[in-house]
């Protein structure tokens, strides 16, 4: 029995491929993936993809076995020459052996046992408090963007009129961006996400090569700005990110990489779900009815609308001995890509894993990750997607697809570039 290839990123701007991840469940839990060369990337050494939820949740969970470090948490290998640079984000580190916990001498440069020290530093800039403060600017602005949309006409397109922009204005308000500077964060978060995508015209290197968009010459223009931006917020402090990381004990190198971090995860992730939540919901007008009457909560049907349409498609670890995984022995040094939106439709773990039911509990969706590296954004996430579908209950008539959406070409981020929405 063949394979399945859930490599190729042009797959994904068809919609999830449902069929493969089932097979690969079902008879290749651990399986190999070709690195073909595609989109004028060049072929890899490929990979074992990993999609039952069980096994998902193992990976995430062991970083001794299986490291964000060793090769970073894309499925392209990083230049090497920029591994070292990469590394100093802390998604792409893993927590202190045990008997190393220690902190490291102050000014030392630290190596791979940064990520708890970092994860506890920046944690304090994302407490409930602060961005729950975050709550009534962006229902203000659900409701203004929704009710401009649907006052345009019967039909409208979802993410140039709603959610795109709700999802950036509201990552720069909880960063403390300033009004003026917030059309650069788009075109940053673009740059590094849709490099896959057609859409976006590639930035070539000398050789004609594409440059890789996470390198250190494409980031200094957005480091720049962040190390302006914490020098103005320690001169004028407000109740923002920005002021409490740069006020805090992160070094500069610390923050500026952060800023990135912070921007490309907490941007696109999101305006991935939001149009991913109204495509289900437009394609259920059944559920769509019962979140209208008030049977469900909100907050419950986030969550089944985040298992249905995981903004995230795949994280990649590194194997650092040879390991068991479902029968399988991975080898040291073996890439291991996890597939969120497969562990999310295991019928090991989810009755009808293919029927939306927004009153879903318990929910054990993987869509935030598991581990050490759960997503530190993940109530901010969740309090923009519940506030912009509460705010549509009241500003949106039913309404239904318009036409199919179009979606992003990446095996990374499950994107949609386009939702057209009918309105009744
Ligand atoms: C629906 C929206 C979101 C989804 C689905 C999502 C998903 C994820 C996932 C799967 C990870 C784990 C990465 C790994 O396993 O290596 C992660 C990590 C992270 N996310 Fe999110 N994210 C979302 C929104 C956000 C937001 C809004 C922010 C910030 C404002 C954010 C900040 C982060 C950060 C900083 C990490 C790295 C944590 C670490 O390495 O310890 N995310 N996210």
């Amino acid at each position: 029995m063949t394979v399945p290839d859930v490599f190729d990123p042009r797959i994904y701007a068809r919609g999830l491929p449902h069929e493969s991840f089932r097979m690969l469940r079902d008879h290749h839990p651990v399986a190999w993936q070709e690195e073909y060369e595609v989109l004028g990337w060049p072929a890899g050494p490929g990979f074992w993809a990993v999609t039952r939820h069980a096994d998902v949740v193992r990976v995430l969970k062991d970083p001794a076995a299986f490291s964000s470090h060793l090769g970073a948490t894309q499925i392209r290998d990083p230049d090497p020459a920029d591994l070292p640079f990469i590394r100093r984000m802390m998604l792409n580190q893993d927590p202190a052996p045990r008997a190393a916990a220690a902190p490291a001498a102050p000014g030392t440069r630290e190596g791979p046992s940064d990520h708890g020290r970092l994860r506890r530093l920046v944690s304090r800039a994302f407490t409930p408090r602060r961005v729950d403060r975050f709550a009534a600017t962006a229902r203000t602005r659900a409701r203004r963007l929704l009710t401009a949309a649907r006052d345009g006409g019967d039909t409208f397109d979802l993410v140039e009129a709603v959610t795109d922009d709700y999802a950036l204005l509201n990552l720069a308000d909880l960063l403390g961006v300033p009004e003026s500077d917030r059309s650069l964060l788009l075109e940053w978060t673009e740059r590094v996400i849709a490099y896959q995508d057609p859409d976006e015209p590639p930035v070539l290197g000398p050789d004609g090569a594409p440059v890789n968009p996470r390198s250190p010459a494409m980031l200094r223009e957005m480091f720049d700005y962040a190390r302006q931006l914490a020098a103005c917020k320690r001169r004028c402090p407000a109740d923002d990110v920005m002021t409490s990381l740069a006020t805090g004990e992160l070094r500069e190198d610390e923050l500026e990489m952060f800023f990135f971090l912070l921007t490309v995860a907490g941007n696109d992730t999101v305006r991935s779900a939001a149009p991913g939540g109204f495509l289900a919901l437009a394609e259920n007008p059944a559920q769509q009815r019962r979140l209208r009457s008030g049977d469900v909560d909100p907050g419950t049907a986030v969550e089944e609308l985040l298992r249905n349409h995981p903004p995230v498609l795949s994280f990649r670890r590194t194997a650092t001995r040879d390991t068991l995984i479902a029968g399988r022995t991975v080898r040291a040094g073996d890439k291991v890509v996890v597939f969120h939106a497969s562990a999310n439709h295991d019928e090991r773990v989810f009755d009808e894993p293919h029927r939306l039911d927004l009153s879903r509990t318990p929910n054990l969706h993987v869509s935030f990750g598991d581990g050490p590296h759960i997503c530190l954004g993940a109530h901010f996430a969740r309090l923009q997607l519940r506030v912009l579908h509460e705010e549509a209950l009241t500003a949106l008539p039913p309404y239904a697809p318009a036409a199919p959406p179009r979606r992003l070409v990446s095996n990374f981020i499950n994107g949609i570039k386009s939702l057209p929405l009918l309105l009744d």
